[in-house]
């Protein structure tokens, strides 16, 4: 399929808000190209057509203007871990942006399911293929941590349920991680609830009977729950994703 009928398959609108995010997004080598351009390339067609596209750009650009907020992330080189990947948009704008810096890409999909980033010539993209709730996943990260050897920024963009607690669990545990931007989704399910005491200890049983509070009240509980976790962290709403689930979690040390 040529790159220009995989252009073809993103809707107007979506390609109206690619040009939109070129204002905010460069490729680190090339000043003048905006990041979002290398995404009508066929090989990167898994992060541009996915089916809510107009969802995911917010919130790739909610990690992105939070980053700022941080770290000048696109002049320092980094290391960011991206749980809970998805599609990888938010990993394939951040390898463009930020070449000096290392993006390790996690999520339980098989790597088919993620842009090809080697045919797409992005070399700093490490894809791990990881349940992140299974007994020695913690193992597999601090290798990684310690062989890109960078600071860690940890990105937990709607990491569900437990899979929150695993990010600050990474962040906590391991010195590499300078800084963590959580922005969590759905609640724990009853199978996490069962396992809490091996797979999140620290939990406090009020976070892990959300269930029983007023529906309304059950996100941002479960949030600035999840920021409980984490030292000194702030929790803010970021109204501009496209999403209800927009409660961002700052950390850094
Ligand atoms: C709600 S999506 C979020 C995707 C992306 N971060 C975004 O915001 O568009 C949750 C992701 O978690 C991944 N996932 C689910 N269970 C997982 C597990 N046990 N280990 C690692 N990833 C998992 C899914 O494959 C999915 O890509």
């Amino acid at each position: 399929m040529s790159d220009e009928s995989i252009c073809s398959t993103s809707t107007g609108a979506s390609r109206m808000l690619l040009a939109e995010v070129s204002c905010k997004c460069h490729c680190g080598t090339d000043k003048d190209q905006p990041a979002s351009a290398a995404f009508t390339q066929t090989a990167l067609h898994r992060a541009a057509n996915c089916h809510n596209f107009r969802q995911e750009v917010s919130e790739s650009m909610a990690i992105l203007d939070s980053l700022r907020k941080l770290r000048r992330w696109d002049e320092e080189a980094l290391h960011f871990v991206d749980l809970c990947c998805g599609s990888a948009m938010t990993a394939t704008f951040l390898a463009l942006s930020a070449p000096k810096s290392t993006v390790t890409a996690v999520d339980i999909r098989p790597p088919q399911h993620l842009p090809h980033f080697h045919e797409a010539g992005i070399a700093n993209v490490r894809y791990l293929c990881e349940d992140m709730t299974r007994p020695g996943f913690l193992e597999v990260m601090e290798k990684a941590l310690l062989d890109v050897a960078l600071p860690a920024i940890v990105l937990g963009m709607h990491c569900c349920g437990a899979l929150s607690v695993v990010a600050t669990q990474i962040y906590n545990r391991f010195p590499q991680c300078v800084a963590i931007l959580l922005c969590p989704c759905c609640l724990l399910r009853n199978i996490d609830v069962k396992r809490a005491d091996s797979l999140m200890p620290e939990v406090p049983k009020s976070l892990l009977s959300l269930s029983e509070a007023r529906p309304d009240e059950r996100y941002e509980r479960w949030a600035h729950g999840l920021a409980q976790l984490l030292p000194e962290a702030t929790c803010e709403r970021l109204p501009d994703m496209l999403t209800p689930c927009n409660a961002m979690i700052f950390a850094q040390k």
